[in-house]
């Protein structure tokens, strides 16, 4: 028995919403089907709606501070679904993840210094550290047999080359591997032994399919966790993006001491009234809505393996192993970069990115959102299988 219901098509045009009225700008063409940007087509959780309505009730939107019960909602969060047992004093904040590895990145290396990033991976990475005259250092991924794995040696060359930043992207954002156990171990065996900061997204940590588990980095030793900071976020677990509300987990004392004092000079520590609201409520009562979305998800991700099999046998689905993103091979049709994203915006009329985003080793890939209704992801699959047969 299902309590929500996620085939609920709630129309999002006219809302300000990026993902569909900000397709004009971005794709220009405003009627495209988008399955783009991560952010979901579902309504949040009805117990966070209910808990911000109350909040708006009240009518006064005035400076905010975080209660206790704000931060034992974070801990218990993260001790029951993740086994990490998170103290009250490491959590830190900022308005959104991007803004804190943009800080981290600014306070922690200086100009010229190297930072490891880990592509074909989720562009702000790319522009957080070049954006601030740091030297991006990239250990691509190696894809193999139809997945994705680290490339430990050269991790290793380059870890020597005296980088002071790995940002780490877990799970990963866009091919969808949730690392496990043993590969985390490995990278930050390798970040240790070099004195390297393992700054680990974890903002799609809880969107996790059956049979894979989510490690939090700063969970599998002391060490480790002495040497990380963790960016987290109910923002895409909970679809509460817009309200611009993040936790940064910063264990090691001296280090959380120096992420704080950047974050105050900056006046970048204040809480959002509503995000509170909402995190609270969220990492509070949506539990059993996750459970119940994670199955919706895998029923899409279901639907979608099977029509591109039966009807577009040339693209190839890296099956997502956490993630609403899906990392799709479009080299199969045989078009140049150029071409394949003209064809998918004018002949499929739909909003994907394209796999150059995220790096040269993601050219001839397309990122899907399937955090939509069956509905919608049917209709969008319709539209590319009936342009793929117009090449035929
Ligand atoms: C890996 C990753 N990090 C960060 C973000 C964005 O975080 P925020 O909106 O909190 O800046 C996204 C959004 O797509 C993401 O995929």
């Amino acid at each position: 028995m299902t309590s929500y219901n996620f085939d609920e098509v709630v129309p999002r045009r006219g809302t300000a919403s990026l993902k569909w009225d900000g397709l004009l700008e971005r794709y220009g063409d405003a009627d495209l089907l988008p399955l783009w940007v991560a952010d979901m087509d579902f309504k949040t959780p009805p117990e966070v709606i209910r808990e911000l309505v109350e909040r708006v009730q009240h009518g006064i939107f005035g400076y905010t501070i975080r209660p206790d019960s704000y931060f034992d909602a974070i801990q218990q969060w993260f001790m029951t679904r993740h086994e990490w047992k998170v103290e009250r004093d490491w959590i830190d904040h900022a308005p959104g993840v991007v803004p804190a590895l943009g800080l981290i990145v600014e306070t922690f290396t200086e100009p010229g210094d190297k930072v490891i990033i880990q592509p074909p991976v989720y562009h702000p990475f790319f522009s957080v550290v070049e954006s601030q005259g740091r030297e991006l250092v990239q250990n691509p991924l190696l894809y193999r047999d139809g997945t994705y794995e680290m490339d430990f040696d050269d991790l290793a060359a380059k870890a020597e080359s005296g980088a002071k930043i790995l940002i780490l992207c877990s799970p990963h954002n866009p091919v969808g591997r949730v690392w496990s156990r043993e590969e985390l171990m490995r990278l930050g065996d390798i970040c240790l032994s070099h004195d390297i900061l393992v700054v680990s997204d974890e903002i799609h940590g809880d969107l996790i399919y059956p049979g894979h588990r989510q490690i939090p980095f700063a969970s599998i030793s002391t060490e480790f966790a002495n040497r990380s900071i963790t960016c987290t976020a109910p923002s895409k677990t909970f679809n509460l993006a817009g309200l611009q509300t993040c936790s940064i987990i910063v264990p090691n004392d001296k280090t959380r001491e120096t992420f704080h004092n950047a974050l105050v000079a900056r006046m970048m520590g204040g809480a959002n009234t509503l995000g509170m609201v909402a995190l609270e409520a969220a990492y509070r009562h949506g539990g059993p809505w996750l459970d119940e979305l994670m199955v919706y998800l895998s029923e899409n991700l279901a639907f979608l393996e099977t029509s591109i099999q039966s009807r577009m046998p040339r693209l190839r689905v890296i099956q997502p192993e956490g993630t609403y993103m899906v990392w799709i091979d479009f080299r199969g049709l045989g078009l140049e970069t150029k071409t394949l994203e003209e064809f998918v915006v004018k002949r499929a009329r739909l909003a994907l990115n394209v796999g150059s985003m995220f790096g040269v080793e993601g050219e001839g890939f397309m990122r899907m959102n399937i955090a939509c209704p069956r509905s919608t992801l049917e209709q969008a699959l319709n539209q590319l299988a009936s342009a793929i047969e117009t090449l035929e």
